[in-house]
């Protein structure tokens, strides 16, 4: 990057700065964002800690980095806030891989099985839905559940995941992330020949083929846990590049190396510097909830941070 372009950067930065301070705005940003956005994010986090903070903040406005469903699920919680989405087509192709109809279904086909939904759905799915979860607390959520089977959407990598640790006996919907998917064992062996020692790191939506390989499995910010207190000095990274940025920050002599150079979620990468200072300038991509899906997806969301 040359000086102009950075320059360009820092000025767009202080603009969002002054914005946010003049708006009494919030600015929420998941572990994948890009660099510059991570830099001046308020908070940034993985979906669980993204949905607690949005969840208790004092600001009018959350300008929510990251992809429609967080931000939906900011909305959801707080009604009487202002919940920005900077760039309105940064959606989840997993969350497009199950309809509300589809759990209707699966609760008449398996009757009495609870449903849980990962937060990557939309509104109308978590309102038919009892629970929603995150990689980072699904086999809590899972096994807090009474009854012997639980239904769980969309993902079935992280309901095979889950279904490690618990006696339950758990339905699962064929969805995916096609960013994690992509992620191998045949990969990280070449890699792991690369670098001898080198600590795997694997994400709850990879394949269960690919978490067979790993040496650590967790969410995003579980992740930052793990290389921090590991000893280990080269780590494959399996999940979306993004959070590498923050990874070599805080661990200057530890070498992160990505699991795959298609590890990259296009959806994740949507949200630019402009984008926050013209949604923000012009109060445009707010999300709006119908009050009904609203208070019924409140149930599941709140189900689960009571947890
Ligand atoms: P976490 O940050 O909760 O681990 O989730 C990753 C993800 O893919 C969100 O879409
Ligand atoms: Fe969706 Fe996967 Fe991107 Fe997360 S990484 S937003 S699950 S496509």
């Amino acid at each position: 990057m040359d000086t102009n372009d950075k320059n360009d950067i820092k000025t767009k930065q202080e603009v969002i700065k002054d914005l946010l301070k003049k708006k009494n705005a919030i600015l929420l940003a998941h572990n994948y964002q890009r660099d510059e956005i991570q830099e001046i994010a308020d908070f940034q986090g993985d979906s669980l800690e993204l949905s607690i903070k949005a969840n208790k903040t004092d600001a009018n406005i959350i300008v929510f980095c990251g992809v429609r469903f967080m931000a939906e699920s900011a909305a959801i919680m707080n009604p009487d806030k202002i919940v920005i989405l900077p760039n309105e087509n940064a959606g989840c192709p997993m969350v497009d891989m199950i309809t509300a109809k589809d759990i209707i279904n699966l609760k008449n086909d398996y009757p009495g099985a609870p449903v849980v939904a990962y937060v990557n759905t939309s509104a109308e799915c978590k309102a038919v839905s009892d629970i929603c979860c995150t990689s980072a607390n699904v086999v809590k959520v899972v096994n807090s559940l009474s009854g012997r089977r639980v239904i769980m959407v969309p993902d079935k990598n992280l309901g095979s995941y889950a279904q490690r640790f618990t006696d339950k006996e758990i339905i699962n919907w064929p969805g995916y992330c096609p960013p994690h998917k992509r992620t191998t064992p045949e990969n990280i062996k070449v890699l792991k020949e690369e670098y001898p020692g080198a600590v795997f790191v694997a994400h709850p939506e990879s394949t269960p083929e690919t978490i067979d390989v790993a040496d650590h499995v967790s969410s995003t910010s579980g992740m930052y846990k793990f290389v921090r207190e590991s000893n280990a000095k080269y780590f494959i990274i399996g999940t979306e590049r993004g959070i590498m940025y923050k990874m070599e920050k805080e661990n200057p002599n530890k070498v992160f190396i990505s699991s795959n150079k298609g590890l990259v979620c296009p959806n994740m990468k949507k949200t630019h510097l402009e984008d926050i200072i013209n949604s923000l300038t012009n109060m445009k991509n707010i999300i709006k909830i119908p009050e009904d899906i609203r208070i019924q997806a409140r149930k599941s969301i709140e189900n689960m941070l009571a947890l």
